[in-house]
C-alpha cells in the first residue's frame, strides 16, 4: 500500500492504477452492466444450443482467447521486482546523471532477472546466461542497465544476433532441445565463429548454474560513457555485486531440481522478498579516461573483452535493494520493456557495434510484443516525470491529448515549451569526432579471440576446471555431428592443449595436436590431465 512508501514515486503512481477490489460490488460486463450469472450459457430451451446474442458469454471467451501474447524472442522466462538505488557519494566528477548525485536520494527501480534461451513454461537451473535488467525510474527520465550475469557476450556485432540465436534455440525441424545448449546448431555455430569462445568459457563455467539470482552479479557487459557537466566523456564499464555473494548449483543438484521445482530461481526471489530478507546489490564501475582509449591489447568496443580488474579495478558507488514483489505478473514482469537506448543526461553509447544493434532492436521488437507505440504508458514502463511531445494515436492510445499536435505552434496545446541545447535537463549527445570510409568489415583490433578464454582458464581453481571439463564433454558428447565435435575441441585447443585434451578424450573424437605459440599463460604442472578426468558422459 501506499503509505508504506510516501517517498517513492513510482508507487505512488503504481496506486492510481490498482485495479478496483471486484468484492466491492456486482459482476460486471466490460461495459458495466451487471450480470446475474456467469456459470451458464444463454441457450435456447434447457437442453438446447448457445445463442449468439449471449453478449456476457462471448465477451467472456473472446477476452480468455486474447489473453496471450507473444513471449520475448530471447529472455522469455523470468522473474522481477521492485526496489531502490541510492549512490555512496557524488559521482559528478565523471557523470552529471542526476541519479549519481546525491546520496540522499533513492531512485525507484524495476529488476528483471531471465533466463535467455528456454520458452517463458521452461525450467529455471538450466545451463544458460542470465539477463539482469534494471530500470531506474529517474527525475530525468527512465534509465535502462539492460545486463547479463557475464561479462561478455557471444559475439562482436549485432548483425549476427539473429544467426546466434537460431543457433541457440531449439533446432527447427523438432524444437528439440528446450533445456541447455546442447545439441549441433549452438556447437556448429560456436566452432565456426571463434568470437564465441570467451563467454563459451563462461557457460561452461558454474557461473552458468546461479544458485539464486540473489547471488548473482550482473554486468552491462558494453563499454558505455559517463558525460559530465562540462560535456567530457569517461568509458565506464558496470558491475552488479551480490551481497551474499555469488553461488552456483553444481550440475547434478541443477538437473535434479529442475525434475522437483521448475520455479526454484523464481520462488526464492518471491519468497525471500515477501519474508523480509531484501537481497542487495553493489553497483561498481571501472572507469577509463578518453585519451587511455586505445591503452589496452583488446578493443574497448569488442563485448567479447572485459578489462581485467587489475588492469583497471571497480570502483564501488551506489546499492540496490528489492523489497517488494510486483502486484500483478502479467501487467509489471511481462510487459516491462527495457531498452538499451533508455538513457538520462550524463551517460552515453560508444560505437560498440553490438550495442549499437541493440539500441535498434529492443524497441523494434516491443513494437509487436506489446502492440503498438503506446506501450511507454503501460504502468510499470511510465517514467515518474511528465512525459510532453507530439507523438499521437495508435494502437492502445490511453492518453486524451488536446491541442495543436505538431511542434512550433502557435496556436497553444501540445507541448509548450522546447529546451534549447544549453538547457541543462536537455540530453545532448557526447561530441564524438567520426570519420572513416562506410565499409562492412570489422576492425582488426577485434581480432584476438583466445587470449581472454584462456586468462579465464587459468584463472579457475581445480576444481572449477574439473567442472567445466565435465561441462564440455557433457554438451559436446549431445553433438551427433563428429565435424562439429572435432572443430570445436580443435577451437578449444587453440585457448588451452590441455583443456581441450581432457574433453576430446571425454568425447571419443582424436586428441589435436599441440598447435604452435598457443596463446595464453603456461598451466600449472600441478593440473594434469589426470586430474582434469571427470566420469565422462
Ligand atoms: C532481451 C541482455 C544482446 C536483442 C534481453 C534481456 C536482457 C538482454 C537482460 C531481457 C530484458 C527483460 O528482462 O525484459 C542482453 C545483453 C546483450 C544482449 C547483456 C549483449 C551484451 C542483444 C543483441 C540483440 C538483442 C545483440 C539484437 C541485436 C534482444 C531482444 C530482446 C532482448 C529482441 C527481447 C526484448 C523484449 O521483448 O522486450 N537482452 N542482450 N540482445 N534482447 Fe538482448
Amino acid at each position: 500500500p501506499q503509505q508504506d512508501r510516501p517517498g517513492d514515486p513510482k508507487q505512488r503512481q503504481r496506486e492510481a492504477y490498482r485495479a478496483p477490489d471486484p468484492a466491492g460490488g456486482p459482476l460486471t460486463t466490460d461495459q458495466g452492466v451487471v450480470v446475474d450469472h456467469t456459470d451458464d450459457a444463454l441457450a435456447a430451451g434447457e437442453r438446447g444450443p448457445t445463442l449468439l446474442e449471449d453478449f456476457h458469454f462471448r465477451e467472456k471467451i473472446t477476452r480468455f482467447d486474447h489473453e496471450r501474447i507473444p513471449e520475448r524472442v530471447v529472455h522469455a522466462r523470468g522473474a522481477g521486482a521492485y526496489g531502490w538505488f541510492e549512490p555512496y557519494h557524488s559521482c559528478a566528477e565523471f557523470t552529471k546523471a542526476a541519479f549519481l548525485q546525491d546520496p540522499s536520494v533513492r531512485t525507484p527501480v524495476f529488476v528483471r532477472f531471465s533466463t535467455v534461451q528456454g520458452p517463458r513454461g521452461s525450467a529455471d537451473t538450466v545451463r544458460d546466461v542470465r539477463g539482469f535488467a534494471t530500470k531506474f525510474y529517474t527525475s530525468e527520465g527512465n534509465y535502462d542497465l539492460v545486463g547479463n550475469n557475464f561479462p561478455v557476450f557471444f559475439i562482436q556485432d549485432g548483425i549476427k544476433f539473429p544467426d546466434f540465436v537460431h543457433a541457440v534455440k531449439p533446432e527447427p525441424h523438432n524444437d528439440i532441445p528446450t533445456g541447455a545448449s546442447a545439441h549441433d546448431t549452438f556447437w556448429d555455430f560456436v566452432s565456426l565463429q571463434p568470437e564465441t569462445l570467451h563467454a563459451v568459457f563462461w557457460l561452461m563455467s558454474d557461473r552458468a548454474i546461479p544458485r539464486s539470482y540473489r547471488m548473482m552479479q550482473g554486468f552491462g557487459v558494453h563499454t558505455f560513457r559517463f558525460v559530465d557537466a562540462r560535456g567530457r566523456g569517461t568509458f565506464v564499464k558496470f558491475h552488479w555485486k551480490p551481497k551474499l555473494g555469488v553461488h552456483s548449483l553444481v550440475w547434478d543438484e541443477a538437473q535434479e531440481i529442475q525434475g522437483r521445482d521448475p520455479d526454484y530461481n523464481r520462488r526464492d526471489l518471491w519468497d525471500m522478498i515477501e519474508a523480509g530478507h531484501h537481497p542487495e546489490w553493489e553497483l561498481g564501475v571501472q572507469l577509463v579516461p578518453e585519451e587511455d582509449e586505445h591503452a589496452f591489447d583488446f578493443d574497448l568496443l569488442d563485448a567479447t573483452k572485459i578489462i581485467p580488474e587489475e588492469l583497471v579495478p571497480v570502483r564501488p558507488i551506489g546499492r540496490m535493494v528489492l523489497d517488494r514483489n510486483p502486484d500483478n505478473f502479467f501487467a509489471e514482469t511481462e510487459q516491462i520493456a527495457f531498452h538499451t537506448a533508455n538513457v538520462v543526461p550524463g551517460i552515453d553509447f560508444t560505437n560498440d557495434p553490438l550495442l549499437q544493434a541493440r539500441n535498434f532492436s529492443y524497441l523494434d521488437t516491443q513494437l509487436i510484443r506489446l502492440g503498438g507505440p503506446n506501450f511507454a504508458q503501460i504502468p510499470v514502463n511510465q517514467p515518474v516525470v511528465p512525459v510532453r511531445n507530439h507523438q499521437r494515436d495508435g494502437y492502445h492510445q490511453g492518453r486524451l491529448h488536446t491541442g495543436a499536435n505538431y511542434g512550433k505552434n502557435s496556436l497553444g496545446g501540445g507541448c509548450p515549451g522546447i529546451a534549447d541545447a544549453t538547457d541543462p535537463r536537455a540530453y545532448s549527445h557526447l561530441q564524438e569526432r567520426v570519420d572513416g570510409r562506410k565499409i562492412r568489415k570489422r576492425s582488426l583490433s577485434f581480432e584476438d579471440f583466445y587470449s581472454q578464454p584462456a586468462l579465464f582458464w587459468h584463472s579457475m581453481a581445480d576444481w572449477e576446471k574439473r567442472h567445466m571439463v565435465e561441462a564440455f564433454r557433457f554438451e559436446l558428447g549431445k553433438v551427433n555431428s563428429v565435424r562439429v565435435r572435432g572443430r570445436t575441441v580443435d577451437q578449444l585447443a587453440l585457448v588451452d592443449h590441455e583443456l581441450a585434451a581432457a574433453v576430446a578424450e571425454g568425447i571419443g573424437v582424436p586428441l589435436p595436436e599441440q598447435p604452435e605459440g598457443t596463446p595464453g599463460p603456461v598451466p600449472s604442472p600441478a593440473l594434469s590431465i589426470e586430474s582434469l578426468k571427470g566420469p565422462g558422459t
